[in-house]
């Protein structure tokens, strides 16, 4: 496990402000204390430097990883200057919308009778053209169903509609999918159930099997893809995040214990800018827990949440890039990580800029390029991580 220095440094140094400023709290604001917190979690010093001009795909390939990033067709379909950065960069493709049930837009589930494959077909092929790898998100959720779905599925047709889903939607990429979220985001701890379920309509229509079903027809319409239960909230040393890596956890081995053929975790890794609950030990645990059932792990959706970091861009973006760095050392020194995957290439497309966007209106900075496509820092760490993870 890497000794981060720099973590301990700056835990050191924020035991040691936050003694001052505990003092000092009772005459300054909490706001105010916190945002010297995370001022204090810069670091002009710290060096990210990343060594040559290799992309961020020719470096993950290097040690056996892959690294690539979501995409929304809009972007990539009519912006060329972003498509080319993606195919230098990326390895592998997902598309954050279309093989969802459905975002508004070209949904890929319109109606109960209708699949529409126009974005998800693009997106394979621009995958196939430019020799990438592409893989499915998500075919079982609770968010982005469709409006006609609360109205036509019922406890007596959830399954059918379910199987019919998967089989077409995993059928018609049979065979060139990498892997498959094929379950997303089916625990919440805060609902206090014993399993630790998300109450989704799945759950409610179906029971706990939804899981075990999902995955076993995904395996039988497609045996060759990666088949992965994908996740967030796994990442930080708080009660909520050790209760949901400890749920996630038992629910991998319940899953495991059935014969489900779930092979992979995915770790969503929304980092959150200026969290300085981290521990590297606690983290490393429940990786090297998660591959000793056997599974491979990817990180999915990595991207770090700016919105409470000072408006400066230099400190912002080094403060992201310490947390991609810091995140990812922990997360490659596991051998069974098989790929890192930002949630967006650019600050140019980023779900953050409509869902965690910053009260000073400052735009978003958590993605490797920035809006005009250059590289940041956060690009420097995940280059430097790359360069520093094991050989596959
Ligand atoms: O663009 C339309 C707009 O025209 C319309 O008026 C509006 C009405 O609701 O919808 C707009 O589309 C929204 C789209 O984002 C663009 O902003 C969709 O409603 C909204 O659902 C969609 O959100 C996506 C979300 O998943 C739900 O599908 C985000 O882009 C996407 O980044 C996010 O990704 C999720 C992963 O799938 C799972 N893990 C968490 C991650 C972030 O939430």
């Amino acid at each position: 496990m890497p000794k981060h220095p720099l973590v301990s440094r700056r835990r050191a140094l924020l035991l040691g402000l936050g003694t001052l400023a505990s003092m000092g709290t009772l005459g300054m604001g909490r706001s105010k204390y916190l945002s010297y917190q995370i001022e204090a979690l810069d670091d002009p010093k710290r060096d990210f430097t990343a060594v040559g001009e290799a992309s961020l795909k020719e470096r993950a390939a290097a040690k056996g990883l892959i690294y690539g990033a979501a995409m929304r067709y809009p972007a990539l379909f009519s912006d060329a200057k972003l498509a080319n950065c993606f195919v230098r960069e990326c390895g592998i493709l997902v598309p954050e919308w279309g093989l969802k049930w459905y975002v508004p837009g070209v949904p890929l589930r319109p109606n109960p009778d209708k699949f529409d494959f126009t974005e998800a077909d693009w997106m394979a092929q621009f995958a196939k053209t430019n020799s990438l790898l592409y893989r499915g998100h998500t075919l079982v959720w609770h968010e982005s169903l469709p409006p006609w779905f609360k109205d036509t599925v019922n406890s007596q047709n959830a399954e059918q509609v379910l199987v019919k889903h998967i089989k077409t939607v995993a059928g018609r990429y049979a065979g060139k999918m990498h892997s498959w979220d094929v379950v997303n985001e089916a625990i919440a701890t805060y609902e206090k159930r014993q399993d630790n379920l998300r109450k989704t309509p799945w759950l409610e229509l179906l029971g706990p099997n939804y899981i075990d079903t999902a995955f076993r027809v995904a395996a039988e319409t497609d045996p060759k893809a990666l088949l992965v239960y994908n996740d967030f909230g796994l990442e930080y040393d708080t009660p909520e995040d050790e209760a949901k890596r400890t749920a996630v956890l038992k629910l991998l081995e319940r899953l495991k214990s059935k014969g489900t053929p779930v092979q992979a975790l995915g770790i969503q890794a929304h980092l959150l800018g200026g969290e300085t609950r981290f521990n590297s030990k606690k983290l490393r645990e429940f990786f090297s827990n998660v591959a000793s059932m056997g599974l491979k792990i990817l990180i999915t959706e990595l991207d770090v949440t700016d919105k409470n970091l000072p408006k400066n861009t230099a400190v912002r973006d080094r403060i992201v890039a310490a947390s991609l760095e810091d995140y990812l050392a922990v997360a490659l020194d596991e051998p069974a990580v098989i790929a890192v995957l930002t949630w967006g290439l650019s600050d140019r497309v980023t779900w953050l800029s409509d869902f965690q966007s910053r009260s000073d209106g400052a735009a978003v900075r958590p993605l490797p390029l920035d809006a005009d496509l250059k590289p940041k820092l956060a690009w420097n760490a995940i280059a430097r991580a790359l360069d520093s993870a094991p050989k596959r």
